[in-house]
C-alpha cells in the first residue's frame, strides 16, 4: 500500500544505495549497528520466533536471524527500491516462504499486523519526524522485545544531522535526518510495559535493547 512517507523515501532510499547496500553486505556482512542488534537478540537464546522488522532496507536482519533465531519474519518497508532487493536476496537465499514484505509507512499499516516476539528498528527512528507515534506502533507490536538502534544524541552527531539537513534543504529534497532524545525514547518504551536491558555504542550508532516486563 503506498503511503505518505513512501515516495520521500523512495527518493532518498532508492535503487542505487539499495544496490550498494546489498553489495557491502554480500561481501562484508551486516554493518557494525546491525551487528549489535543481532547480538542482542541473541543474546536473548530464543528459537523460532516471529519477527517484524521495520524500515528493514535491504532485509540484512531477517536474512541473518532466519538462520537462527527467527522461523518466520514481517518486513514493513517505505522504500519500494529497498524492498526489491530484499525479496530477491531472501529468494536467493531461500527465505521466501519465510518473509513477509511490506510496502507501507509502519504507523499506517500497524493495527492490521498481528503481534510478534521481536521487533526490531534499525537506524530508522532517525528517518521519521514523530518518534512516539512511530515507536508506539512497534512496542504494541512486541510480545518479547525490542532492538533499535539510533544516532547518539551527543553534540557531533547533532552538529553531522543539522549539516547533512542543511544540504538537503538546498537541494530542496524535503527528506530530514533526526537525533530525538534518547532519555523521551526511553520514557515512552517504559509507559509502553518494556524496560531498557542493554545499550552499547559505536562513534555515531547507539544500539538498546528492550524487554517486555508489563504483558
Ligand atoms: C537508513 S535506512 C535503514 C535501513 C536498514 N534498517 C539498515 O539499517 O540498513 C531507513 C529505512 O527505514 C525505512 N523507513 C523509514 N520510516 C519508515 C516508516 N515509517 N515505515 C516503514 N519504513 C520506514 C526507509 O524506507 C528505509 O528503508
Amino acid at each position: 500500500m503506498p503511503c505518505n512517507c513512501c515516495e520521500m523515501e523512495n527518493n532518498t532510499f532508492g535503487e542505487d544505495e539499495a544496490k550498494a547496500n546489498l553489495k557491502y553486505y554480500r561481501k562484508r556482512g551486516p554493518a557494525k549497528q546491525t551487528k549489535l542488534i543481532l547480538e542482542a537478540i541473541r543474546s536473548l537464546k530464543l528459537k523460532d520466533v516471529a519477527l517484524l522488522d521495520i524500515g528493514g532496507g535491504i532485509g540484512t536482519i531477517h536474512h541473518e536471524l532466519l538462520k537462527d533465531v527467527a522461523s518466520e519474519a514481517t518486513h514493513v518497508d517505505a522504500s519500494s527500491a529497498y524492498l526489491k532487493v530484499a525479496t530477491e536476496e531472501a529468494k536467493r537465499l531461500g527465505h521466501s516462504e519465510q518473509v513477509k514484505f511490506i510496502h507501507a509507512d509502519f504507523t499506517d499499516v500497524a493495527d492490521e499486523l498481528p503481534k510478534v516476539d521481536i521487533v526490531t528498528l534499525d537506524r530508522v527512528v532517525c528517518c521519521y519526524p514523530n518518534f512516539r507515534e512511530l515507536l508506539k506502533a512497534a512496542s504494541s507490536k512486541s510480545r518479547t522485545a525490542i532492538a533499535l538502534t539510533y544516532p547518539r544524541d551527543v553534540w557531533w552527531t547533532r552538529v553531522a544531522v543539522r549539516v547533512a539537513n542543511f544540504f538537503q534543504g538546498l537541494g530542496k529534497d524535503p527528506f530530514r535526518v533526526f537525533v530525538h532524545s534518547v532519555s523521551e525514547m526511553e520514557a515512552l518504551l517504559k509507559s509502553e510495559g518494556l524496560k531498557r536491558m542493554s545499550t552499547r555504542r559505536l562513534l555515531v550508532w547507539e544500539m538498546s535493547l528492550y524487554q517486555r516486563v508489563n504483558r
